[in-house]
C-alpha cells in the first residue's frame, strides 16, 4: 500500500513539476521572440479605461498584452476552438498559432475589432520563431491565467519591461510600488519567501494596496533611479509612490510581524 501511495505521489510530483518546466520554458521563448512587441500584463480595468475611453492615449499599445493575447485565444467572444475541452482547446490553439503566425491575415485576427485598428499590421515570423517554439509558446500562453493568479500579482521586472506602465497602474489603482532587489543566490530572499510571502494574510495585503515588483539585481537594472540608494544588500525594499517618487526603504531581511507593519506603514 505504501509502496502504491508513494508512487502515485511520485507520478503527480513529476506530472507538477513538468507542467511549470513547459510554462517557464514557454515564457523564456516567449519573452526572447514576442516581447518585443507584446509588453506584459496590465490590469483589464486599464486596458478597458486606455481603448473604450482614451482611444489609446493612455498606454499607446501597438500590439495586445500577454492577458490579452491569453484572454482573447481562450476565453473571448472570437476564442479559438472548443471552450469546454481544454485538452483539444490547447491544441486548436497551437494549430491556430502556427498559422497566424506563420501566415498573419487580418481576417483571421481573434482581437476586438474596436481595439484593432490601433495595432500594427502583424507580420510573418516564418524563419524566427520554429514549430517546436510555439508549442512550449501554447503551454505558456494555455496557462497563463491560472499561475499567474497563483503567482498572487506579482511581477518580476525584466530589463524590456516599461517601467511608466508600472506608474500608471499605481495611479489608476491607487497603489504603491514595492520593488524587491534580490538574487537567485541570496538565502534569506528565499527564506522571506516561504516565511513572509507566502503567507495568505500578507499576500491579501500585498494585493489590495501594493504592486508588488521583483528585481533580480544580476540580471535587472533597479528602476526609477533606486541605484543610487541602494547599498547592496539582498534582499531591500523599496516604497515608491505613483510619481516614482522613492518613500521609503528597507533593507535586510524582515520577520512576518515586522513586514506586516512595513506594509502598514506604507499602504
Ligand atoms: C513585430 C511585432 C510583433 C512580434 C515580434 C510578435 N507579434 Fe504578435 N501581434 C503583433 C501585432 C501588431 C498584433 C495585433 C494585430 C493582429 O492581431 O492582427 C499581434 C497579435 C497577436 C495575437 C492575437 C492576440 C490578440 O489579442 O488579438 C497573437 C496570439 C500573437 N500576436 C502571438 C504572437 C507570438 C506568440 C509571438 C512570438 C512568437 C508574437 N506574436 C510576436 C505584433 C507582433
Amino acid at each position: 500500500m505504501f509502496r502504491l501511495i508513494s508512487l502515485f505521489t511520485l507520478i503527480l510530483l513529476f506530472t507538477c513539476n513538468s507542467l511549470w518546466a513547459d510554462y517557464e520554458n514557454g515564457e523564456k521563448i516567449f519573452k526572447a521572440k514576442c516581447s518585443i512587441c507584446h509588453v506584459g500584463y496590465i490590469s483589464g480595468e486599464i486596458i478597458r479605461e486606455n481603448f473604450y475611453n482614451k482611444n489609446n492615449k493612455l498606454l499607446h499599445l501597438k500590439s495586445p498584452t500577454v492577458n490579452m493575447m491569453a484572454y482573447s485565444l481562450k476565453d473571448s467572444p472570437l476564442h479559438v476552438g472548443e471552450k469546454d475541452d481544454p485538452e483539444m482547446q490547447k491544441i486548436e490553439i497551437e494549430e491556430f498559432l502556427k498559422d497566424f503566425l506563420y501566415n498573419p491575415d487580418i481576417k483571421n485576427s481573434i482581437c476586438d475589432p474596436v481595439i484593432l485598428k490601433y495595432y500594427d499590421k502583424k507580420e510573418s515570423m516564418r524563419g524566427k520563431v520554429s514549430e517546436e517554439e510555439i508549442t512550449q509558446i501554447t503551454d505558456y500562453l494555455f496557462e497563463y491565467q491560472s499561475k499567474r493568479q497563483k503567482s498572487n500579482s506579482k511581477k518580476v521586472l525584466s530589463s524590456i519591461d516599461d517601467v511608466s506602465l508600472l506608474l500608471t497602474q499605481a495611479k489608476k489603482e491607487n497603489k504603491i510600488i514595492l520593488i524587491e532587489a534580490m538574487s537567485e543566490t541570496c538565502h534569506f530572499c528565499k527564506t522571506m519567501e516561504t516565511n513572509v510571502f507566502s503567507k495568505k494574510d500578507i499576500q491579501e495585503k500585498l494585493d489590495k494596496y501594493f504592486i508588488f515588483v521583483i528585481v533580480d539585481i544580476d540580471k535587472t537594472k533597479l528602476p526609477f533611479g533606486l541605484d543610487v540608494t541602494y547599498k547592496g544588500f539582498t534582499p531591500s525594499f523599496f516604497m515608491i509612490d505613483s510619481q516614482g517618487k522613492l518613500k521609503n526603504k528597507y533593507p535586510g531581511s524582515w520577520t512576518k510581524e515586522d513586514f506586516i507593519e512595513i506594509l502598514n506603514e506604507n499602504k
